[in-house]
Formats: C-alpha cells, structure tokens, sequence
C-alpha cells in the first residue's frame, strides 16, 4: 500500500481508505470481513460520519459493536469522522455547540476516547469561524480530537475558518472518480470558450490550492459516474472507458478498479481514495491500484475515455 503525507504533517496515511457509510445494515460477520480485508490489504485509515447510517451515529455505533477493538488496536488505526450537518430538518450547523455535541455523540458510539480526525462535513452559510476556532481548541486541548479537516469546501472558505482556527487544516474531502472530475477537468480546459469543463465548481483551483496548502485531498465516491448508485464499471453510459479501464487492467494484472483507483493515487497532490464498497474481495482489488504506475499517456488516455477533451 502506497503512503501519502497527512496535511503538513510528518505522518503518513494510506493512500486508500475504508469508507464506513454503508455498513448500517450489515451484519457483525460482514462488518468484521470488510475490516480485516481493509487491514489485509495495508488500509488502516477508516472514515466515518456522524449522519451515515440514516439515525445519528448509527455507522459508527455499528463498526464499534461489530469490531469491539482492543485499546492496542484501536491505537493502530486512524479514526476520521465529520460533523456539521443536522439530518431530519436537513440543514448545516458549524456552531460551538453543534460541533462539540456531535463529537461526543461520535465519540460514544465508536467506544473510543479520542478521534484521529474530525472534517466539518460540508461548508455552512452562516458560519462563524471564531466559533469554529473555538470547538477546535476546546476539542483538541482535551484531548478529544487530534486532527481537523473539512469537506467539500472551496480555497476561499478554507480561507475564511483559517482567519481564526489554528490548527492545521489537514484535509479536505471531496468528491472525485475519473468521470466526475471538474477538480482535475477544468485545470486542463481553463479559459477554454464553450467547454463545459472550463466552467468553475469547486470555487476555483481547489486541487491546486491543497497541494500549495499541504492540505490532503481524499476522494469520495471514486467509483461513482456522478450520481450516486450509478457505478463506473459497465455503465452503458461510459463503454470507452470501459475497455480502456479493462485493457489497462489486462497489462498491469488487476482487476479495473485497480485502475480507477490508480488514476486518483497516480496524480503528484498525494489523494486518498475514499472506498465506498462493502465487499470484501473489492477493496482488496483497489487496494491493489495504489502504487500502480500508469504512465501519462494512460492517465490522460483515461481522461479522454471518459468523454473530457484534451484540448
Ligand atoms: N464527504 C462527503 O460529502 C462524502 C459523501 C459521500 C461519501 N463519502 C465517503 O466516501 C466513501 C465512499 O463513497 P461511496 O460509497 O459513494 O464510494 P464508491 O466506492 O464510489 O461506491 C461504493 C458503492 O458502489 C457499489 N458498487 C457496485 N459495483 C461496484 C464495483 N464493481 N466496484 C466497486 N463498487 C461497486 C458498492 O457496492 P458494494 O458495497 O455492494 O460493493 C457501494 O454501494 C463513503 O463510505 C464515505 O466514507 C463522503
């Protein structure tokens, strides 16, 4: 498993992690062969989130129950999870009070003492960073949280938290796979007229941004085209990228999503894919695209495939 630097620190994740977000209705058995296939594999990151599991915590509560880590286990792995957004009413609240409750709601359902990483889920119109700033030293001097990140946020509202939070943002999760990929695509149509990709989601150069800021990009849904529940493999919608992805697998030995990892884990910025899947003989497959070397003319031959021009 290929390593990758964690924000500016010195310490070094796996550029694959386990996402957790859809163990809720697994069984204990299933919850504890998708652990052991993550740690098979030199995947010891697990990523978490207060609303995944459609009840608070339910995820976390689950992965804690099924796994019952021991105190020198649970010291072996990485613990991430995120807060920030309220379900039911569906609404964003990085407040103090919001912050602080759900990590200790996070806190008690995983059965542990500290988190290694808290994101803030997603970025909040009303949010006042001094508050922010606040959760964060609060949660940090004791001892509750180690490390703090964001999610689906852009260069200029990282910005803004900076303006008061001293701690090191070290991440920023967000959603990335070879088809959906306006974080990769519109760096390479920029100031193309006309081009759909030349078009600006992400707040402007955020991938560029991370690496200037040593901020680590993880990659959520990398196997998804855009749509959730719509997975690249075989998709009627994508049969280029399909026999690229299958003739790229055929030369390096591995199964295709060895390669839709590889075109995440190939790019210099150093990102962690985020795994979704719940199986088991999966994860031990994109495991296997960590280190892989495609070469450019692969990697931009995957960018094509899946429909953006080169121009
Ligand atoms: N920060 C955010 O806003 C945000 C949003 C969404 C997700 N996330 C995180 O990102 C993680 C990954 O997201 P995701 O679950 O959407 O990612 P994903 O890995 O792209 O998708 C996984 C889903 O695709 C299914 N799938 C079907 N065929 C597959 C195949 N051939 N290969 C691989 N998967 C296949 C999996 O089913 P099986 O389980 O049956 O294999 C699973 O339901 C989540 O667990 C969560 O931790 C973060």
């Amino acid at each position: 498993m290929k390593t990758v630097p964690f924000g500016p620190t010195s310490t070094q994740v796996p550029a694959v992690a386990a996402g957790m977000m859809r163990i809720a209705d697994k069984s204990d058995e299933e919850i504890r062969a998708l652990y052991t296939a993550a740690r098979d594999a030199g995947i010891d990151f697990f990523d978490h989130a207060d609303i995944y599991g459609g009840e608070a915590h339910r995820c976390e509560q689950r992965f804690a129950s099924a796994l019952k880590l021991s105190a020198s286990e649970r010291e072996q792995i990485t613990l991430q999870t995120k807060a920030g957004i309220v379900p039911g009413e569906w609404h964003y609240d990085s407040s103090y009070e919001h912050i602080t409750s759900s990590v200790d709601g996070s806190l008690r359902a995983l059965g542990t003492d500290y988190l290694d990483v808290l994101l803030i889920h997603r970025p909040d119109a009303l949010v006042e960073p001094e508050e922010v700033a606040r959760a964060f030293d609060e949660l940090h001097s004791a001892g509750k949280v180690r490390a703090f990140g964001v999610s689906n946020h852009t260069p200029r509202q990282i910005d803004l938290l900076k303006t008061a939070v001293s701690q090191p943002i070290v991440a920023n999760q967000l959603q990335l796979s070879i088809t959906h990929s306006p974080i990769i695509a519109q760096g390479l149509a920029a100031n193309m007229a006309g081009e759909q990709d030349a078009v600006t989601y992400d707040g402007g150069g955020i991938l560029d941004y991370c690496r200037i800021n040593r901020i680590t990009v993880q990659a959520w849904s990398p196997f998804q085209t855009t749509f959730q529940g719509e997975v690249i493999f075989g998709s009627e919608k994508y049969p280029e990228l399909n026999a690229e992805l299958d003739r790229l697998a055929g030369k390096y030995d591995v199964e295709p999503i060895a390669i839709a990892t590889a075109w995440i884990t190939r790019h210099p910025a150093g990102m962690q894919v985020v795994l979704g899947t719940t199986t088991p003989q999966r994860v031990a497959d994109a495991a296997a695209g960590s280190d892989l070397p495609l070469t450019r003319a692969e990697w931009y031959g995957l960018v094509q495939a899946a429909g953006h021009r080169v121009p």
